[in-house]
């Protein structure tokens, strides 16, 4: 076989669908054993059961990455079953809606603790067997929502510009060990999370592929393609950096 993440152990979470779909699939046609995580069980299974039809090792695990024993033990299942994990994908996310002055405290940490404290959880459990073999690499999914944002999207936008401050520090702290942490930062991807925006605020269903120098919304593949990169060894020299997939929506000043 060839590829780009041959002998690599992909762990990648909210792989049941969309974009983390996208990464497991391509991860896979790469060379990678995959190790998918998500809450929604049925869809996992066909995710994983698609992957699996290609040739390729794949093996679901049903957990919930804001939930520090559901995450232990899903780790633990994977890696029992493919090895070592050498690349952490924290796909999984959600958007949120909410109003700051009537949000309630739980509301909010909902929002943090799928957007930002799961990639951490993720991480603390990975890492140790990452340091001891000194190799590995972990790329969190942010958004455009990091740093530009949209009214009537609260606190996505804190999360996960939360989420690249993460990537720096984690980037520096593990970087001697020879691990990489980077984010990727994707615009409009056409996926369900993106219908929900579309329902949510109707006028930008049109809006939106004006808007962008490249005339189009993105695929979850667009996305999958530098998540793969950037977890291969072809990105050997590349940590702590944040990588725009947004059709260049983010370059423009109006
Ligand atoms: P999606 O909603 O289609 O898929 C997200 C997956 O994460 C779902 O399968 C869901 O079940 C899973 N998930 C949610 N909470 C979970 C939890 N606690 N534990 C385990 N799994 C969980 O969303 P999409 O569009 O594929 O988004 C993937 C990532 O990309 C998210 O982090 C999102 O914020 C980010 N993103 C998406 C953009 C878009 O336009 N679609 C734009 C910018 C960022």
């Amino acid at each position: 076989m060839t590829g780009r993440l041959i002998d690599e152990v992909v762990l990648v979470t909210g792989a049941a669908r969309g974009i983390g779909r996208a990464v497991a699939e391509k991860a896979a046609a790469e060379g990678a054993a995959v190790g998918l995580i998500d809450v929604l069980a049925d869809q996992l299974a066909t995710t994983a059961e698609a992957i699996r039809a290609t040739g390729a090792r794949a093996v679901a695990a049903v957990g919930d990455i804001t939930n520090e024993n559901s995450v232990a033990e899903a780790v633990a299942q994977l890696a029992a079953e493919l090895g070592p994990v050498t690349v952490l994908v924290n796909n999984a996310g959600k958007n949120a809606y909410a109003d700051a002055t009537r949000m309630t405290v739980d509301e909010w940490d909902s929002v943090f603790d799928v957007d930002l404290k799961g990639a951490w959880l993720m991480a603390r459990q990975v890492l140790p067997a990452m340091i001891e073999n000194r190799r590995g690499a972990i790329v969190n999914i942010a958004s455009i929502h990091a740093k530009l944002t949209t009214a009537g999207m609260f606190p996505y936008a804190a999360a996960k510009a939360g989420l690249i401050g993460m990537t720096r520090s984690l980037a520096l702290d593990v970087g001697p060990h020879n691990i990489r942490v980077n984010a990727v930062s994707p615009g409009y991807i056409a996926t369900d999370l993106l219908e929900e925006f579309f329902t949510t605020f109707p006028h930008e269903r049109d809006h939106a592929v004006g808007v962008h120098p490249l005339g189009r919304i993105g695929t979850p593949e667009d996305v999958a393609e530098v998540v793969c990169f950037l977890a291969s060894p072809a990105a050997a020299f590349v940590t702590g950096a944040d990588w725009a997939v947004d059709g260049g929506l983010g370059i423009r000043y109006a």
